[in-house]
């Protein structure tokens, strides 16, 4: 499933990212070496860096 349209990003070219430690949509697209272009997947971006970032907090309690 693709995340980015613009850039061809799929929902596992995000998570990749996100797990080299992207904390902003900007970091997934820089480790992409692409840019945002219309933004529409900035929300979807943002919603998997918040699911992760919480899945990490639950793991360490
Ligand atoms: S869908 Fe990602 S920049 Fe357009």
């Amino acid at each position: 499933m693709y995340i980015c349209n613009c850039n061809g990003l799929r929902q596992r070219d995000v998570a990749r990212s996100i797990e080299a430690g992207a904390i902003r949509p900007r970091d997934i697209f820089a480790s992409h070496q692409c840019q945002a272009q219309c933004a529409k997947c900035v929300c979807d971006m943002r919603r998997m860096i918040q699911d992760a970032t919480e899945s990490y907090a639950m793991a360490a309690e």
